[in-house]
């Protein structure tokens, strides 16, 4: 059984997001609940990026216990000083520095030769190990990289003393087969790889960032970069809780690994981020949704009130989900109308049931949801003949 470390960054890729940035306290609450979460590392912020960055990653490091906490630096003295300086009281510290890899961005965004970016990351790693023995380097746009320079610069880091090497699908060009391959080949490629732990950040531009982390993890990743409720840059990070449910429920395709996380509280820790940022989380998101755990159809009810497994694969409480949740709608059958009729206290004959059951129909044709209300006004007309 083997460990994949969860290290999540909602705070700094996933407040990077339009419309999600948060206040020094709010980051703070966040990652108070991280913690609770068991995430392995926090990734506080980018202490170079601003002042308040560079204050929310202090106050993390100097409150939060537990997880490492990580800061963000490009691969300059100057970044890493700051981060170095803000991870100054933290129990545990890592630093991340990065730089692009890919020929597009090593051309137009950096202005740099491949020869000079290898100098830049191995200085970079050397010098983060002044300040701490956790360093991990990112060759951003690692997916878009040349496959032989990628195994150079991940050699040259290793030997400067980075301890995590993490590959990021920046831009969410991969498909799974494909980066699976990816992690294989830097596996098979790289002197002295097993010297780190291979780390992977997807991004959704393809809506593929949960699938690409999975897969990497099958071949070989034991750090997956992601974020509460998928948020980050543009369609955003891989999601922790569909990353860290898919592990635990498909235990055995993924040859039983675990993470260090408290699944029931992952329901509490998504909606903590909607309050915050004042966003909400799509009903049909898998894991925590508001649909997650619903059902409306007569014959889902009828299997899921018989037997839980017919229809969920995992329950409700394992995420801190407040319970399954039976819909009455136009799809529902009399089961389930019967059964909650039961729960709300009516104790019915089947011929009162069946006078219900027709006026229920009839009215969950013109609206979306019946209610508890609408049930009861229906027995006092029919039943009580009020
Ligand atoms: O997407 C990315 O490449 C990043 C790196 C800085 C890790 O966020
Ligand atoms: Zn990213």
């Amino acid at each position: 059984m083997e460990r994949v470390y969860i290290f999540d960054t909602t705070l700094r890729d996933g407040e990077q997001a339009p419309g999600f940035s948060m206040t020094t306290e709010e980051k703070l609450q966040m990652a108070l609940q991280l913690a609770r979460l068991g995430v392995d590392v926090i990734e506080a912020g980018f202490a170079a990026a601003s002042k308040g960055d560079f204050e929310a990653v202090k106050l993390i490091a100097e409150e939060v216990k537990g997880p490492v906490i990580c800061s963000l630096a490009r691969a300059l003295e100057k970044d890493i000083e700051l981060a170095a300086q803000a991870l100054e009281g933290a129990e545990r510290k890592r630093i991340h520095t990065f730089i692009a890899t890919s020929e597009i961005h090593m051309k137009y965004k950096l202005r740099l030769p491949p020869e000079e970016v290898l100098e830049r990351a191995e200085k970079a790693v050397a010098f983060a190990r002044r300040f701490t023995d956790d360093v991990e380097f990112s060759c951003e746009d690692a997916t878009r990289s040349q496959r032989e320079f990628l195994y150079r610069i991940i050699e040259r880091a290793i030997k400067a003393g980075a301890t995590v090497i993490n590959i990021p699908d920046t831009v969410g060009y991969a498909v799974p087969e494909e980066f699976a391959q990816l992690i294989e080949d830097i596996r098979n490629n790289v002197p002295n790889i097993d010297k780190a732990i291979i780390s992977v950040h997807c991004h959704d531009d393809l809506g593929m960032a949960v699938a690409n982390s999975l897969m990497a993890i099958k071949h070989g990743a034991r750090q997956v970069e992601c974020t509460i409720n998928g948020i980050g840059e543009r369609a955003g990070n891989a999601a922790l809780e569909e990353i860290v449910m898919a592990l635990k429920v498909r235990k055995d395709f993924f040859g039983g690994l675990y993470t260090n996380i408290n699944t029931k509280e992952l329901y509490k820790t998504s909606r903590l981020l909607c309050r915050i940022t004042g966003s909400f989380v799509p009903p049909n998101k898998a894991v925590v949704g508001d649909n997650a755990f619903a059902h409306e159809s007569g014959i889902h009810q009828h299997g899921v009130l018989s037997n839980p497994l017919t229809y969920e694969i995992m329950s409700p409480e394992d995420v801190g989900f407040p319970s399954t949740r039976i819909v009455l709608g136009k799809h529902s059958g009399r089961h389930a109308l019967k059964s909650k009729l039961k729960e709300m206290g009516y104790e019915l004959s089947e011929e009162e049931i069946d006078k219900i059951f027709e006026k229920f129909k009839a009215l969950a044709d013109k609206k979306k949801e019946v209610y508890e209300e609408d049930l009861e006004a229906i027995i006092y007309e029919e039943v009580m003949k009020i």
